[in-house]
């Protein structure tokens, strides 16, 4: 039965907006003691202040987690700040799309190293000490794009190995009380989204079988599911939030 994470301490990685802003909202307005995080100052001060100002309980941390004394440091301050560390949420993503015969090394190896390489990176240093606690709730941002997409292939292929970390955490951690699961977005009505042409977005958007884009906050309820107290038997998991647009397009 689902019971809620009121005074849960979790960290959202890349909070400052869009996704990880709403995913930010939705936990702590449901009770729990949220670390936002960025490597934009401004966005992540910004997005805290807006939750503190709404009577919930937020802190924020800037660093980039894609390099290992960033995620160290996100980690600290939430354990300074709160005495402990229950829900991690690893939302920080970038996209460098281009054909593969163009593609830089730059595009491939910053978009694996901050999709991927800082989902590792924050999960070790979380489950540090979530091992010792015997209690965690992992919940990592993949996207339907871990299918496969063209121009995507440095995209595509972190996703995927944000699958399969998870699911490997999951076999790892289960034994301590800590699931580890992944939601996968389809296109969500994001600031990434709203840069594009109206023409591209409307095209885009008759592609899903429900016939529109997704906002944040449905990515946000379904993050809510994985972190709720009572699902600790939900462990491994991959649940797509892209209107049915896994299955095929319309
Ligand atoms: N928007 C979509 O349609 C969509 C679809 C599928 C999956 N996703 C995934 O959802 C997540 C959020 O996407 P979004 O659309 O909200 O993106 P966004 O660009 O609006 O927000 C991402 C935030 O992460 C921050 N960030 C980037 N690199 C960072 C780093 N190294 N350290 C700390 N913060 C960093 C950015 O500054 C930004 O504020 C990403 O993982 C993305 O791949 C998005």
């Amino acid at each position: 039965m689902m019971q809620g994470f009121a005074g849960r301490v979790a960290i959202v990685t890349g909070s400052g907006q869009g996704i990880g802003e709403a995913i930010a909202r939705r936990l702590a307005s449901g009770g729990a003691y949220v670390v936002l995080n960025d490597v934009m100052a401004e966005r992540v001060e910004r997005a805290a202040a807006e939750i503190q100002e709404a009577g919930h309980q937020a802190s924020y941390h800037v660093s980039d987690i894609a390099t290992g004394e960033g995620a160290d440091h996100l980690v600290e301050h939430a354990m300074n700040t709160y005495g402990r560390l229950d829900i991690l949420v690893n939302n920080a993503g970038i996209a460098k799309d281009r054909y593969l015969a163009k593609m830089t090394d730059e595009e491939w190896d910053s978009v694996i190293r901050v999709n991927l390489s800082a989902q590792f990176l924050t999960c070790r240093a979380a489950a540090r000490i979530m091992i010792d606690r015997k209690y965690g709730r992992i919940i990592n941002i993949a996207s339907r794009a871990w299918l496969g997409g063209p121009g995507q292939a440095n995209y595509s292929a972190s996703k995927g190995g944000v699958v399969s970390l998870t699911r490997t955490l999951a076999l790892e951690l289960g034994k301590f009380q800590i699931t580890a699961n992944a939601v996968a977005p389809g296109l969500i009505d994001t600031p990434l989204f709203r840069n594009l042409q109206p023409e591209v977005q409307e095209r885009l958007a008759k592609t899903v079988p429900v016939q529109r884009v997704g906002t944040p906050e449905e990515v946000a309820d379904a993050v809510a599911f994985f972190a709720d107290d009572g699902a600790g038997y939900l462990n491994g998991q991959l649940l797509y939030v892209c209107g049915g647009r896994s299955v095929g397009s319309y």
